[in-house]
């Protein structure tokens, strides 16, 4: 098996700025793609920006500015993001980049040399806001898509994709691969649409101009999804690099919200099928994010930005609260008041406190080193039924993120702390120094090391603490990945500790 892992963030569209709904895509993607690369994989996390099509047009006319310009300005948005929120992709791009539009060209031209693209005319509804064709039947009101975005109705000659020869093909393939559409309940609606019969695709646009122009076919543009989709391709240097595509194509998952799930596990697979090119192994489709209940919407004009609550709580809480408030692949809400809760109950009282009470009793009772404790009680100490607890976990965390349950992991990390608070209770070292001082130095050594295990673990969620944490309790940066989570690899008795740093302070609640 590959020690290879691929994975991607749906591309942003650049006409309007990031918003709680997109940082949460990306963040998904880079809690797993940090995990799988602590766990020992070469990964290649792959985020970028969809920057054409009609939509992007209208905004930049609407700027009054040349849609090139416009791209630019508003990628760097998202750019911005990745900064903010310590997002660690291998690679950013941007859909109007010249190795995206050689791949998005020859990736057409394969289509077209299968016999899969015929020319045609389209006569139906189009809603720019979702750039998405929608058939009559599907609409819910008059002139309104599913999504409550407005349809318009366009004329217009086009290419056509033979959408309707893949249906059958696509069917056995879901039936096949049964984690190919998660979480589950969702791969049943795409198995349902497909099954209501699939209508040839439009692929190309002619009433205007920004978009990839179709070879030899000046008043054409790619539709923008078929463009966008190829990004997944494009970043692997499609066609001319094989050895990279060899390397990680296919993806071993494509993370998106439930809105796109149709072009990525219908559309997208069956323009794979056509250029004869394997299918991603997994689409995985997350939720939506309210805002106190309610709908998260410009025109409403409560969009959450996230450089705001960044700046507000810092990027570790932030991080944390997204991933730890829902389980991934459901709804979730946004709420201040349960934000500031989880920071102070979670991450200041459980593991902030752990942390600063471990580390100042070393400090004041055993000179900033960690207790010089003898090898017969670290094996003692690690057959005890905490730490063949905690090895459990750490096993478990392995297949809670390969079947992308985020929310799993965490749990289970605040299970150690759990432990960690409870032990600190009941071994009560502020007593046991006056009684046994021996015993109270085991109890901080066995606390350090529960410590120094939560530290590596939380580095895939909160990353700068997690790092922070590590620094603290003097662990070689060389020696924080998930292979050093075993006995073997212990805190060093009788090293030096450094001096506790608040990781994780308080939020006054301001009325
Ligand atoms: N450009 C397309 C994707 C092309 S991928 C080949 C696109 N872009 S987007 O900017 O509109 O949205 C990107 C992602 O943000 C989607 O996965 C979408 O689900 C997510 N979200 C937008 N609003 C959201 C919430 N309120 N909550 C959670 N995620 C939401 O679609």
């Amino acid at each position: 098996m590959s020690n290879n892992y691929y994975i991607t963030t749906p591309i942003y569209y650049v006409n309007d700025v990031p918003h709680i709904g997109t940082a949460y895509t990306t963040l998904a993607c880079d809690v797993i793609a940090r995990f799988h690369r602590l766990n020992g994989k070469n990964v290649l996390f792959l985020t970028g920006t969809d920057e054409h099509g009609q939509k992007v047009e209208k905004s930049a006319i609407k700027a009054s500015m040349e849609p090139q310009q416009f791209v630019d300005q508003n990628s760097m948005h998202f750019r911005n993001l990745v900064e903010k929120m310590n997002f660690s992709p291998d690679d950013f791009i941007r859909t109007s980049e010249v190795r995206h539009k050689i791949a998005a060209i020859k990736f057409w031209q394969e289509l077209e040399k299968n016999g899969d693209i015929y020319l045609g005319k389209y006569s139906g509804w189009y809603s720019v806001r979702d750039e998405a064709f929608y058939a009559e039947s599907e609409l819910i009101a008059d002139k309104v898509a599913p999504t409550g975005a407005p349809v318009e109705w366009i004329e217009e000659p086009s290419y056509f994709f033979a959408l309707s020869k893949w249906q059958d093909k696509l069917l056995e393939f879901y039936e096949v691969n049964t984690n190919f559409i998660l979480p589950i309940s969702r791969r049943n609606e795409v198995i349902n649409f497909v099954k209501g019969g699939l209508q040839d695709l439009s692929i190309s646009r002619t009433s205007f101009n920004w978009g990839i122009p179709i070879p030899e076919e000046e008043n054409h543009v790619m539709y923008v999804w078929l463009d966008a989709l190829t990004n997944y391709i494009s970043a692997l240097g499609y066609p001319e690099d094989t050895e990279k595509m060899q390397a990680f194509w296919p993806a071993n998952v494509h993370v998106v919200g439930k809105d796109i799930l149709r072009f990525h596990a219908v559309y997208w697979p069956a323009f794979l099928m056509a250029v004869g090119l394997p299918l991603p192994k997994c689409i995985m489709a997350h939720g939506w994010w309210t805002n106190e209940g309610q709908k998260i919407s410009k025109s409403i004009g409560n969009v959450i930005d996230p450089f705001g609550l960044v700046d507000d709580f810092g990027v570790d809480q932030v991080r944390y609260f997204l991933m730890r408030e829902v389980i991934f692949g459901n709804d979730g809400n946004y709420s201040r008041d349960n934000l500031i809760s989880r920071i102070n109950s979670e991450l200041a009282n459980k593991i902030g406190n752990l942390v600063q009470r471990t580390v100042s009793f070393a400090h004041n009772y055993n000179e900033q080193k960690v207790p010089n404790v003898d090898d017969q009680f670290i094996e003692q100490m690690h057959g005890s039924t905490i730490f063949q607890n905690i090895s459990k976990i750490v096993q478990d965390n392995a297949s809670l993120i390969a079947e992308y349950n985020i929310g799993g992991v965490l749990n289970n990390i605040m299970w150690i702390v759990g432990e960690g608070n409870d032990y600190m209770e009941k071994q009560a070292p502020w007593k046991l120094r006056k009684v046994d001082p021996e015993k109270m130095l085991e109890a901080i050594y066995t606390l350090l090391e529960m410590i120094r295990y939560i530290g590596i673990l939380l580095q895939p969620f909160t990353p700068r603490a997690g790092e922070k944490i590590l620094d603290i309790l003097g662990i070689d940066k060389a020696k924080r990945s998930f292979a050093f989570l075993s006995k073997e690899h212990v805190i060093k008795p009788d090293s030096k500790l450094q001096t506790p740093v608040p990781i994780f302070p308080r939020i006054e609640q301001k009325v």
